[in-house]
């Protein structure tokens, strides 16, 4: 096939090198792409240069998009894009989400129906200092980690089905110093708690995956309380073993394309004004 690939990190990603995204895609190519990011579950793709609109199209053509609960953090002239950023307005005001992702998750793993995929743009980077990135993102694969467990463990979380709560996330992150507003009721009413099995094979491929994270997983179902918060504990540090995750250092320009079926991130928080960090995510829904 045509594209030249390389391997981000031993268990997950790969880097699509030398593919200009502002171009519409052929079929081929597209259909070569999917099946990249099938296998290894976040895909990069360096020196970008796309408009709002296109980085939609592309967005568009891996299925139906969302708009993120968080309104006010909408674009307002392309409400599928959701920015992420530590900068303010001339008036103080925040222009994006500023804290996104700084704990593990796999993005809307609390809708009953977790979105798909989620591709996000780098606008603006903080500089390096030497060989010093800020603003890194971490991957992890769901997938090794679910392969990796002892044969016990597998039997023992076969069954098992665990609620994800955005709510109680929001809430653990105002109380760590978040300045984020409470979510309005309409907001809560939005995003009731869900359940979802512990081990979730992949809608696509069928993989079997570790379906935690510490965001949003905050209790395994027919198990007293304090033994769930173990197993839970257990298999969140786990799943984060450095040998499921690949950690990049953003540059501007670099798109990265995940699958949050089969991975979770985390965003690295160790920047601040005035570095400025500049991202634009698009989210794609189940279909
Ligand atoms: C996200 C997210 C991570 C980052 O946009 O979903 O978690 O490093 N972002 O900005
Ligand atoms: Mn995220």
């Amino acid at each position: 096939m045509g594209l030249k690939t390389r391997p981000l990190a031993p268990a997950i990603g790969r880097e699509v090198i030398d593919l200009d995204l502002s171009k519409p895609l052929d079929d081929a190519t597209f259909e070569e792409i999917k099946g990249l990011f099938n296998d290894s579950g976040i895909l990069l793709f360096r020196n970008q240069n796309l408009t709002e609109e296109q980085h939609i199209a592309l967005s568009r053509r891996f299925g139906p998009l969302q708009s993120h609960v968080l309104k006010d953090y909408l674009k307002s002239s392309h409400p599928e894009i959701l920015v992420v950023s530590n900068i303010l307005d001339d008036k103080g005001r925040p222009i994006g989400i500023g804290d996104a992702g700084q704990l593990w998750h796999s993005d809307t793993s609390y809708l009953a129906e977790p979105c798909h995929c989620s591709l996000l743009y780098a606008r603006e980077i903080p500089a390096p200092d030497g060989e010093r990135s800020y603003g890194d993102t971490a991957f992890a694969t769901l997938v090794g980690p679910f392969e990796a467990l002892s044969p016990d463990m597998k039997n023992k979380i076969a069954n098992k089905r665990a609620v994800h709560s955005y709510e109680a996330y929001y809430i653990r992150r105002q109380t760590e110093g978040s300045k984020r507003p409470s979510l309005t009721k309409q907001q809560k009413d939005e995003t009731p708690d869900v359940v979802h099995p512990l081990v979730r094979p992949h809608p696509i491929t069928g993989r079997n995956t570790l379906f935690v994270n510490e965001s949003y997983t905050v209790r395994i179902l027919d198990m007293k309380e304090a033994e769930s918060d173990a197993l839970l504990s257990e298999l969140i540090a786990f799943g984060i073993d450095d040998r499921f995750v690949y950690r990049h250092k953003w540059r501007k320009g670099d798109l990265i394309l995940w699958d949050n079926w089969s991975t979770q991130h985390l965003a690295i928080g160790d920047y601040a004004l005035p570095q400025r960090r500049l991202l634009h995510r698009t989210t794609v829904l189940a279909h």
